[in-house]
């Protein structure tokens, strides 16, 4: 019989909705794509404490033990989820989680998801039953409804399957193939991205306007279907003009910003071939389609626009 290993450490990775924010929360498409070098790892081991489980947030210095946690703060819930999963009882287990990430906090790169995923991984590889890439990824759900109040699921369905989506609210999910490499560059505002806010704002504007956002979000659609053609023919060149036409329409939504404007600028004045927020929008990131040549110096740019983190980027298989 195989001895079970002391410690168990699991990692997932951030990732960048490429097209179709928003519209997604109403059944339209959208692409996005995992970020791997930007990663959240969580390590398992018995822990020094009673029963139960403590988590370690390292880098937000926090330790929350998941006994004492309110029911909804996110990292206890995953842990609670984890283990009803399992059919397991907090009572049960002795064990002490570590969390640490390198993928910016609140910046639409789906930190929350990524932590959630890894915890999942290694809890339950740790307990000796490791859980299905499904599976985790509707647990992740429920923490993401937590962070997002009705999200989509493309945060939980992209980090949790580590595959390029294009991705659409019920529907199994489907793998974006990729049919030549492109690069992005995505940077991050510095302002945090308040996307159950912003998703409430789209959501009572559209209540009162419905026909208006309803055409909006057609609109958006149709370029994430356009976007996906040209990604699975490998024509990348369109997908600059395209990011330019989605970032119009996520305009006339209400959810970009002066701060997301001026990286948007920047990034073409240092030769990007289009750009765009990325996620809820108002603050959190852009994201922007470059040549493999024009990379550094639109990272410069992004920089000198004074972006808190500029992360370049291979969009591959
Ligand atoms: O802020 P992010 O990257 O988690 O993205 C939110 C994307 C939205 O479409 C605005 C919301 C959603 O749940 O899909």
């Amino acid at each position: 019989m195989s001895r079970k290993p002391q410690v168990t450490r699991a990692s997932a990775p951030g990732k960048v909705i490429l097209f179709g924010e928003h519209a997604v929360v109403y059944g339209r498409p959208a692409l996005a794509v995992p970020v791997t070098d930007v990663q959240a790892v969580a390590t398992v081991d018995a822990g020094r404490s009673e029963l139960g489980v403590t988590v370690y947030a390292h880098d937000i210095g926090r330790t929350i033990d998941v006994c004492q946690a309110e029911a909804e703060e996110p990292l206890s819930l995953t842990v609670r989820n984890t283990l009803s999963a399992l059919s397991l009882r907090l009572e049960e287990v002795q064990l002490a989680v570590h969390v640490r990430s390198s993928i910016p906090i609140a910046s639409g790169m789906g930190s929350g998801a990524a932590v959630a995923t890894a915890i999942v991984r290694a809890l339950s590889q740790h307990l000796g039953c490791p859980l299905d890439t499904g599976t985790v990824s509707s647990l992740v759900y429920e923490t993401e409804q937590v962070y997002h109040g009705t999200p989509s699921g493309i945060d939980n369905t992209v980090v949790a399957f580590e595959q390029s989506v294009y991705f659409r609210r019920g529907d199994p999910i489907a793998i974006l193939e990729v049919g030549q490499p492109f690069w992005v560059v995505i940077a991050d505002s510095g302002v945090p991205s308040l996307t159950r806010q912003t998703v409430a704002d789209v959501r009572s504007v559209w209540q009162r306007c419905p026909e208006a956002y309803e055409r909006l979000f057609d609109e958006i659609g149709a370029v994430v279907d356009t976007a996906r053609a040209a990604i699975e023919g490998g024509e990348v060149g369109s997908l600059g003009p395209l990011m330019n036409e989605n970032q119009d329409l996520l305009r006339q939504l209400g959810v970009s910003s002066p701060m997301l404007e001026g990286l948007i600028e920047a990034a073409q004045r240092g030769g990007a071939l289009g750009a765009k927020l990325s996620g809820g929008g108002v603050g959190g990131n852009i994201v922007a389609a470059v040549t493999e040549e024009s990379a550094d110096r639109v990272r410069g740019y992004l920089l000198d626009a004074e972006a808190a983190q500029v992360i370049v980027t291979r969009v591959e298989k």
